[in-house]
């Protein structure tokens, strides 16, 4: 995983209030609960008196308490009372677990991974979704999140996968497609034609106004959107379980419809359109060997994979840069 990042690591709607909840995320076993002003603690689920998983203790007075000999830890990790030796008894400060920095923002709960004193700004988020509504669910794939995410910057298997839905019109040849790289987002601009057996695809560079082509982007470390149209948007979040497993979000963004009942058919339409392409998608991504994708792994690619090149040499770069943890 690269360090140093935001991660999107689950949907603020599924911690609730009150319920401790155990998650795996970036190789890590994670207790996650809510303290009394609504803010998201995250700490290690391993107790370190003797090991228990906090997870299945309980929250008192907005802390988490050890289901074993009831142990009190604070949203930092560290045990402030130890029952056992007495209420009044001061802890060590040895006696803690690593606590992780969380935000709750965009209807998500993000995880920085990386050192305390990288963390300077917010998450990047497509921030004009704020305003949109949406309808989304989450889906588990068994492969490393590099090979989900690179599935969504595939131009080339469109026609193949999804030659019953977004697929349709069996358009194989792959112009370009034109890749921009800026602020860790990649833009890619898709303009795939039927072959007619005499044309040859056009290289990027050939390509005259580009922006008005059909668009999708991705933004590290784990978020990308497929810009339908100013209104419409289908977003994801590949979010790392650990090597060999993710949990992708998917949610379908409109702000065309907005009367309530309206807006919520499409919404609910949006959604199990959204289901039934994420599945074409899973029957294939599954079966790629390795589950990890790396720059340098032998695969034999073509110009159309020009996105998903490009991924891997910004992820190789970033990896070299703050380190692979
Ligand atoms: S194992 Fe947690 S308090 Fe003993
Ligand atoms: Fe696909």
């Amino acid at each position: 995983m690269i360090y140093n990042q935001w991660y999107v690591i689950l949907d603020s709607k599924e911690l609730k209030k009150g319920k401790l909840l155990r998650i795996r995320r970036l190789n890590l076993d994670l207790a996650l609960w809510r303290d009394q002003d609504n803010n998201v603690c995250c700490i290690a689920d391993k107790c370190c008196h003797r090991g228990a998983s906090l997870s299945c203790g309980k929250i008192v007075n907005g802390n988490l308490e050890c289901p074993f000999h009831g142990f009190l830890y604070n949203k930092s990790g560290q045990v402030t009372c130890i029952p056992a030796n007495g209420r009044n008894t001061a802890v060590p400060s040895a006696f803690n677990v690593p606590s992780y920095h969380i935000l709750d923002a965009h209807g998500f709960i993000w995880m920085w991974w990386g050192d305390v004193d990288k963390n300077e700004k917010e998450p990047f988020f497509f921030k004009e979704l704020d305003n949109f509504s949406w309808s989304g669910f989450k889906d588990h794939w068994n492969v490393h999140y590099s090979r989900a995410i690179e599935n969504q910057l595939d131009v080339v298997h469109v026609p193949f996968v999804h030659k019953t839905t977004i697929g349709r019109g069996n358009k194989t040849l792959v112009n370009g497609p034109v890749v921009t790289m800026e602020d860790e987002m990649i833009t890619f601009y898709v303009n795939n034609v039927a072959d007619d057996g005499k044309s040859v695809p056009l290289k990027a560079d050939e390509i005259k106004n580009y922006t008005s082509l059909f668009h999708l982007q991705f933004h590290f470390p784990n978020i990308w959107q497929n810009f339908i149209s100013e209104k419409i948007r289908a977003f994801a979040a590949f979010v790392p379980v650990d090597e060999e497993n993710t949990v992708i979000y998917i949610r379908y963004y409109q702000n065309l419809i907005k009367i309530p009942l309206l807006k919520g058919l499409m919404n609910f339409i949006g959604k199990v359109s959204s289901i039934i392409i994420l599945r074409q998608d899973k029957r294939v991504v599954l079966t790629q060997i390795p589950k990890k994708s790396a720059l340098k792994m032998g695969e034999r690619l073509i110009p159309g994979d020009s996105p998903i090149i490009e991924y891997r040499k910004h992820r190789e770069a970033l990896l070299a840069a703050s380190g692979d943890r």
